[in-house]
Parts: structure tokens; sequence; C-alpha cells
């Protein structure tokens, strides 16, 4: 392609070397005030990289689907994130990303999906009881050990018991490291830190898989012990060590993320919260949840869409580009790195009138503004490469959701900082502070 006759995209590349970096970590408004200034697509050097934000629907059909043959993935996620998270699908490309992926769809999908909800209301059930317990909470850390043991239990089939407190923290500071302006690898920094988490995480996953050798069975883990290639080779333990990781990984720190900030938004806004209250109360449901009455619970899927929308877990992916391409008559040049930008995408007032505005009934029948332009909603990512734990996530979170809502009350405490941060995944700075109450008369 040639470049002599359009220009780059607007913006400033900031510092030598550290670029926009600081800004970018600290500042939750960094993306939209350049994209004020500049509009939907703008360069800026972040994490030591020559960067491209791109944002809005169309962009993000552009990466995600209609030209994502100029990106690769495994080249833009930032140096650390291949570090930490290895060689795992996240960060695969072409016919061994096609191959794992397709290796682990059975486990996130039909007769397997199906399997997990008993489960899944088990171990909800157990921290509910707990929370009552308690009756004083921060909701953030628990919410994470309540989704960590899911995934662990289900995609892994281990059962971490009383390992579930460290096992968090080890994942904690794993994900602190992700995004460590200065990648130091000593103990007492953040990235030194993380590393070794990574280490303990690797191990303990290790064990499982020994553990499983002899009966694999057909969870995540089960399905990557089995599978062969058409060499009838079979995946190495370092290949599965990774996979897994990126398994409990994504499987646990964006849903806590999802959950809290659901919390939050049904507290703050009792007229919804007493609609899906009655939502639940109209399904009658008197002992375990079934698929049939999950699908029932079409007011709860609007009210996450919108906590989707308004609170993205994740802020934006990353590419890297291998073929040059222009879009809005701007030229991106090979190597560069470019994002399409999630939580700026979803405040398109175009497409989501007063787009700061919790409102579920956007997504009803009548008005489903996200069905009128493709790729307007994307809190987990779109096009092929689609979020894999999707339905996984629906399922627990409306599982939770429907336990919550028929069964318990929550208030949040005063004096906390309840700004939403967006690094690493997105959090309520203070952890969501709350008082949690049994709703039932007990005699
Ligand atoms: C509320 C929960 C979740 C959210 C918001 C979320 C969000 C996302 C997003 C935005 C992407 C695309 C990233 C990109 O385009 O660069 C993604 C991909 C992915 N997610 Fe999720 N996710 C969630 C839950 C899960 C769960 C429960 C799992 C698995 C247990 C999972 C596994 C994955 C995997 C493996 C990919 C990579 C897929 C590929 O590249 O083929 N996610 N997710």
């Amino acid at each position: 392609m040639n470049n002599s006759s359009q220009s780059l995209p607007p913006g400033s590349t900031g510092l030598p070397i550290i670029g926009e970096t600081i800004q970018f970590l600290l500042d939750p408004n960094f993306a939209d005030k350049r994209e004020k200034q500049y509009g939907c697509i703008y360069k800026t050097n972040i994490l030591g990289r020559k960067t491209v934000f791109m944002t809005g629907a169309q962009a993000n059909k552009f990466i995600l689907s209609s030209h994502m043959d100029c990106f690769s993935w495994g080249g833009g996620w930032p140096n650390n994130f291949k570090e930490l998270l290895g060689r795992s699908l996240f960060l695969q490309d072409g016919e061994e990303h096609q191959r794992n992926r397709k290796l682990l769809m059975p486990a996130f999908h039909g007769q397997a999906l199906a399997g997990y909800a008993i489960t899944m209301q088990q171990i909800i059930s157990k921290y509910l009881k707990n929370w009552e317990i308690q009756k004083e909470l921060t909701w953030f850390p628990e919410l994470k050990q309540m989704t960590f043991e899911i995934a662990s239990v289900l995609l892994l089939g281990s059962s971490p018991g009383d390992k579930i407190q460290i096992l968090s923290q080890w994942f904690t500071e794993l994900t602190n490291g992700l995004f460590a302006i200065f990648p130091i690898r000593k103990s007492w920094s953040k990235y030194g830190k993380a590393l070794a988490a990574r280490d303990k995480l690797l191990a303990y996953i290790e064990q499982e898989i020994e553990k499983r050798r002899s009966n694999p069975g057909d969870d995540a883990l089960g399905l990557m012990l089995q599978t062969r290639d058409e060499n009838g080779d079979r995946l190495t333990t370092e290949e599965i060590k990774v996979q897994a990781l990126l398994l409990l990984f994504a499987g646990h720190e964006t849903t806590t993320s999802m959950l809290t900030f659901l919390c939050l938004a049904l507290e703050q806004h009792p007229e919804i919260l007493n609609k899906a209250r009655r939502e639940q109360e109209q399904l009658g449901i008197e002992s375990d949840l079934t698929l049939q009455n999950l699908k029932q619970m079409t007011y709860l899927e609007q009210i996450l869409k919108e906590v989707e929308r308004l609170y993205p877990p994740v802020g934006g992916g990353f590419r890297r580009v291998i073929k040059p391409f222009v879009f809005e008559g701007y030229y991106v040049p090979q190597d560069w790195i470019v994002s399409y930008r999630i939580n700026s995408s979803h405040q398109d007032s175009n497409i989501f009138p007063n787009p700061q505005q919790f409102d579920p009934e956007r997504f009803s029948s009548d008005r489903a503004e996200h069905k009128q332009t493709e790729y307007s909603l994307v809190g987990f990512g779109g096009g092929p490469r689609f979020c894999l734990g999707y339905a996984f996530a629906q399922m627990e979170m409306k599982i939770f959701a429907s336990m919550l809502l028929r069964h318990y009350t929550w208030e949040i405490l005063s004096d906390q900082d309840l700004t939403p941060d967006p690094i690493p995944t997105l959090h309520p700075r203070s952890g969501l502070k709350v008082k949690f109450t049994s709703s039932q008369v007990k005699n």
C-alpha cells in the first residue's frame, strides 16, 4: 500500500520512551479526552509502543471482523501479558489458534454447559450463606474467590478447598503485574511478585494435571489431556499449563468485575431492583434453578447487557498491524499497535441515547438499541474470536443474580470511593463495602 497520499492519525506520542503510558494507566478519562480532541482514530505511544486507538462500532467491525487479517492477536497484547499469561489461546494466531479454540469449545457449550448449573448453585449458595454470617463485607475480593472456585472446579475439575484464598491472592498478584509500568524483576516489585505468583499457579496447575492423567474426564482440562493432533501427538504439559492458566484467569477476573457492578447498579436503582425481584417471583422457582428458568429471565438479561455496556470489565483489546491499512482516511503502518476501545464505543450517544444513564430498557425487544448497529455492544469482543466463555459467564451471572435477588438484601456502606478504576479490570476503588442480610423471615 502506498502511504504517500495518506497521513498518520492525529494525536500525540508524548514523552520520549515512556510516551503517554503514565496518563494511560492513571487517568480513567485518557481515551475520552483524546476522542473529544481527535475523533474516532488517534495515535499515542503507550507501554513502549506506537499505538493507534480506534473507537466506535465501525472501528470494532473493521478490527474484529471485516479486516481481521490485517492484525495479529499474539503480537498485540503488551509484553507483560505475553510473559505472564504465556502462549495461550488469547495470544495465538492462525492455525494454532483455530486448533486450540476448536479443542476447548466443547467445554463451553451444549451438554457440558448444562451440567455446570448445579455445581454453580452449590458454590454460590455456600458464599451467600457465609456473607450472611459476616453481615458486612467487601464484595469485590469475595466475588473473586467465588468465581475462581467455580472456574477451577468446573474447568480444571479441582477442589481447591482451603487453598482458595491463597490461589485467589496469587491471581490478584499476577493481574497487578499485567499493567506494571516498570517490569522490574525483583521480589519486592509489582512485576516480580506477578512472575512469582504465575510460577506458583503453574505449579498448582501441574499438580492438578498429574492427578488427572489416569482419569481425564471431559471438562476443559480433560479435553486438553486427551486430544491428539493429526500426527497423533498430544499437547505437551507446558501447553496445557498455560491454556489452563488463561482459562482460570479469563474465567474469573472479568466475571467478578461484572458481578460487582451488577450489585452496585441494582442497589443504586431501587425501581430496577424491584422489577428484577418481581421477575424472579413470577418465575415461581421452588428448588434448584433449571436451564429453562434461566432462559425465562429476560429482564435480568437486559440488566446484564446494561452492566456490560456501562461497566465493561475489559476496556479494549490490543492487536499488532501485520498488513498496513487505511481507516477514515488515515494510514496505519505495519508493526504499529491498534487498540479497539470497548468502553468508549459503548458511550456513543447516536446508538445509546443518554449513554451515562443506567437504563436496562434500552435492551428491551421494542428498543433493542444495540441491534440497530452491528458491533456497537462489544463487552465480550466480537467476530470469529468472540469470548469463548460467554455462555459460561452468562450462566454464572444469572444464577448468582437469581439467588441474590430471591433471598438477600444489601446496602452500600457510606464513606467509600466507588469510582470505577479500569486497571487491571474495572472495579470500584473501595471494592464495594456492603451490609448483607437475608431477606427471608426466620421463625
Ligand atoms: C463477564 C465475563 C467476561 C467478559 C466481560 C469477557 C470479555 C472478553 C473479551 C472482551 C474478549 C475479547 C478480547 C479481544 O478481542 O482481544 C474475550 C475473549 C476470551 N474470553 Fe472472555 N470474558 C468473560 C468471561 C470469560 C470466561 C468465563 C471465560 C472462560 C472460562 C473466558 C475466556 C475467554 C477466552 C479464552 C477468550 C479468547 C478467545 C479467542 O481469542 O479465541 N471469558 N473475553
